[in-house]
């Protein structure tokens, strides 16, 4: 007989999933027809990544995937990181609701960082008592033996665990692109940014071993992957916790030597970004010249107070010694305006600033009081209609500097990597440049999945047009 107990963590969901197969033929049977599955992602990158490992495992275990939330199992995979996420999630459940009192075999399951917040897990169980499976973000592995128990109970099925566990390798994943693919570096953060609710919900940095990462790199570009992004919350501190001197520039250049023809990565955190990594993203061609550098902030107090452990003067040491070393990188940014207390003055230092790097792009937000967090606690004199306002006003500079940054591609020639019809218009291809801008334009439908060459033909805020030029190979 099979000791579950001693399997090693892989190889024990890998016998759940087994378990769980039997149990959605089972179903299948009672139906007259395959069950269906439906895998809704709210949040960042590293939520959609995990979503294609839930897949995978969904795939596995016999459901066939489908768009339509009116499912016979639905999983809302979600994000807290502003409260307007969780107010989305709370929405939707009532619609669910209603596809569930229509199909009696349906199953609903709620995971990722929302879950993670004790507080949310007690509202679901009172207030939305329709819900079966909860798992936490260190659950996701999990999936097959709690899928097994939440086809059996009639109960709510709750796992979540309040820390990290070790990193799991070798589970199925079904990636949602056939081109371009995310790669896992490195789990949780540690940097505690005083307003931020992801290292409670994500836990505290795990890297992934270094030879991991390369095997799943190769084997992408073996099955005809051109590009990858690699994930982390803040890449640049990847491998500290390693404690074998290898840091991010070490596996930048490693992935480098792999030979796949783009690599991209994200989250970059300015503190632990050092010349070396510059050096490598400068030194091989497939490191793609655009990085995602947040700055929140540019004042000096309110960075201390968010905790972001830079200064105005250090981020733009940084920003400049990457423009010289990388002359042609676009650079884009996150911001945080309505900071508690944060003044007219303050907020000005971030707009001179913006001023300064005009931004190729920056996403921007009211700041959300999170719960759990220190600055959640700080008193805030700060109307919101100021914080619209400020909003306002710097999405005015994102724009106009987002479209003065688009206008210097006009008549040059770009690669692209074609990634298919452009959704507003099936006659024109869409697809990313090197530096990470959207370009439509008409082109060879055959070349999905290839680079090619576009000549930028109109260059607007949000995207440019082009056309494909005669001589690609
Ligand atoms: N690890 C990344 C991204 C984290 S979340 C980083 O450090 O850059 C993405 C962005 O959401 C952050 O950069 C920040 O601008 C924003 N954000 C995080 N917490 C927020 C909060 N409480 N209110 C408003 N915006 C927030
Ligand atoms: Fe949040 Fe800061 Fe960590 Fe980014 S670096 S995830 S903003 S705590
Ligand atoms: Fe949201 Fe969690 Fe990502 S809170 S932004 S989904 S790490």
């Amino acid at each position: 007989m099979t000791n579950v107990t001693q399997m090693n963590e892989t190889d024990r969901q890998y016998y759940f999933m087994e378990k769980a197969s039997g149990h959605v033929a089972k179903l299948g049977e009672e139906l007259g027809r395959r069950p269906t599955c439906c895998v809704t992602t709210f949040g960042c990158q590293m939520n959609a990544r995990d979503s294609e490992k839930l897949v995978g495992i969904l795939e596995k275990v016999g459901y066939e995937i489908i768009e339509d939330e009116n499912a016979d199992f639905v999983i809302y995979n979600t994000c807290t990181v502003r409260d307007n996420a969780n107010q989305r999630v709370y929405g939707r459940l009532g619609v669910l609701n209603g596809y569930k009192r229509k199909n009696p075999h349906m199953k609903i399951a709620l995971c990722g960082c929302m879950m993670q917040e004790p507080e949310v897990v007690e509202k679901l169980r009172t207030s939305y008592r329709f819900v079966d499976l909860i798992f936490g973000t260190h659950n996701i592995h999990r999936l097959p033996v709690l899928l097994k128990q939440a086809m059996l109970e009639k109960e709510l099925v709750l796992e979540v665990w309040s820390k990290e566990g070790d990193v799991i390798e070798n589970l199925p994943s079904h990636r949602a692109n056939n081109y371009k693919a995310w790669v896992n570096i490195m789990y949780g953060c540690n940097k505690f940014c005083t307003y931020c609710i992801v290292p409670y919900t994500r836990g505290k940095e795990r890297s992934r071993e270094l030879d991991e990462i390369i095997k799943e790199v190769e084997e992408l570009k073996n099955s005809g992957y051109k590009e990858i992004t690699l994930l982390g919350q803040n890449v640049n501190s990847y491998g500290k916790d390693l404690n074998n001197g290898t840091d991010f520039a070490t596996l930048l250049e490693a992935v480098a030597k792999t030979g796949i023809d783009r690599i991209r990565f994200t989250t970059s955190h300015p503190w632990d970004f050092n010349a070396d990594m510059i050096d490598i993203i400068a030194k091989y061609d497939n490191i793609m010249p655009s990085i995602h550098l947040p700055v929140q902030s540019g004042n000096d107090e309110v960075l201390k107070l968010m905790g972001r452990r830079y200064s105005k003067e250090s981020y733009l040491k940084l920003f400049d010694m990457i423009k010289e070393k990388i002359p042609d990188c676009t650079i884009t940014t996150d911001i945080i305006v309505g900071f508690p207390n944060e003044t007219e003055e303050q907020f000005q230092d971030t707009l001179s600033l913006y001023n300064y790097c005009k931004y190729d792009l920056a996403y921007t937000f009211i700041y959300s009081p999170r719960e759990g967090t220190p600055a959640a606690k700080m008193e805030d004199n700060v109307p919101l209609s100021d914080k619209e306002q400020r909003l306002y006003r710097l999405n005015e500079l994102v724009n106009k500097y987002a479209n003065e940054a688009n206008q210097k591609y006009l008549g040059q020639v770009v690669k692209v990597l074609v990634e298919g019809p452009s959704k507003k218009n099936p006659d024109v291809l869409s697809g990313y440049t090197e530096h990470n801008k959207l370009i439509n334009f008409k082109g060879d439908a055959s070349m999905v999945g290839q680079i090619v060459d576009v000549r930028v033909t109109e260059a607007k805020t949000w995207a440019l047009t082009g056309e494909q030029l005669e001589s690609n190979n």
